[in-house]
């Protein structure tokens, strides 16, 4: 007999209606989240700096039946501009009402031993993939707490924890935000949001694309695998949650 507190398969698998936010959605790990919740009933607002990779992700997703048109929102956002990151709560309450996971994507690789690591890079390094996080939690914050209780998935990576060598600005940057991760976390879990990290090992995606020296692209994770992950992250029950998960390629560190 089914214990009455455990959904039952049906109830597992669905996210209907759950109205969810995916920055850098156009791309990679981004675009395969965006579509896994598309598939699993959810509204998903695409965001990322670029409009017409957007709208090619919300088409690709309407003209594959994937999902209703009127359940995806495509709002272009620079997730390091406060006034941009203001506007997508607002359009995304606007539109949907209320903002029930936001997934903290959005991110970039700038790579070099820090002697020869220009100071604009780091500046766009540690806004992109830091600053930008806690811009997006401080201002879809405020609806998850009034509606609730909510859901904040940051996408970091391993290296928030191993020092990559000509990576300090992407390391320190990550690191960061997994210390972010864990403050917000235990700030919000008495008002039911529930907030997790979410560690890549390397992942095959365009992120890769400027790098000369990377792994082996055949040996690297999905991004379908770490979209996976954060989905099966939020089908998890109220009664629990993941504050950090480590995902890596079976060989490991790449
Ligand atoms: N690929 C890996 O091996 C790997 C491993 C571990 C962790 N990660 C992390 O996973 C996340 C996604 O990486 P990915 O591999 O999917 O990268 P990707 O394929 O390069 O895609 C990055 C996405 O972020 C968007 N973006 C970048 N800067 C932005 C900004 N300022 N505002 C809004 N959107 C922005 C991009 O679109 P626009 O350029 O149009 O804005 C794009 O949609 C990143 O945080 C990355 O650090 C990646």
């Amino acid at each position: 007999m089914v214990s009455p507190s455990h959904p039952n398969a049906t109830e597992i698998g669905r996210l209907d209606g759950k109205v969810v936010v995916v920055t850098g959605a156009s791309k990679g790990i981004g675009k395969a989240t965006a579509s896994a919740f598309a598939a699993a009933g959810a509204k998903v607002v695409l965001a990322a700096r670029t409009r017409e990779t957007l709208e090619q992700v919300a088409d690709d997703l309407s003209v594959g039946g994937v999902s209703n048109p009127d359940s995806i929102l495509v709002v272009p956002t620079d997730v390091t501009d406060v006034d941009a990151v203001q506007r997508l709560i607002e359009r995304t309450l606007h539109v949907y009402q209320r903002v029930d996971i936001f997934v903290n994507n959005a991110g970039i690789g700038h790579f070099g031993p820090v002697v020869d690591f220009a100071p604009d890079d780091w500046d766009t390094v540690l806004n992109s993939n830091l600053k930008a996080i806690y811009l997006c939690a401080k201002y879809a914050l405020p609806s998850m707490l009034a509606q609730g209780g909510g859901q904040i998935i940051n996408v970091l990576s391993i290296a928030a924890k191993v020092a990559f060598e000509a990576s300090a600005a992407y390391c320190a940057a990550k690191a960061g935000a997994l210390a972010l991760t864990k403050v917000l976390a235990s700030e919000v879990r008495q008002q039911n949001v529930r907030v997790t990290a979410v560690l890549p090992g390397s992942v095959h995606t365009p992120f890769w694309d400027d790098v000369p020296q990377h792994p082996d692209f055949d040996q690297m994770l999905k991004p379908e695998h770490v979209a996976d992950t954060i989905i099966s992250i939020c089908q998890q029950p109220p009664g629990m949650v993941t504050e950090e998960i480590v995902v890596m390629p079976p060989l490991g560190i790449l």
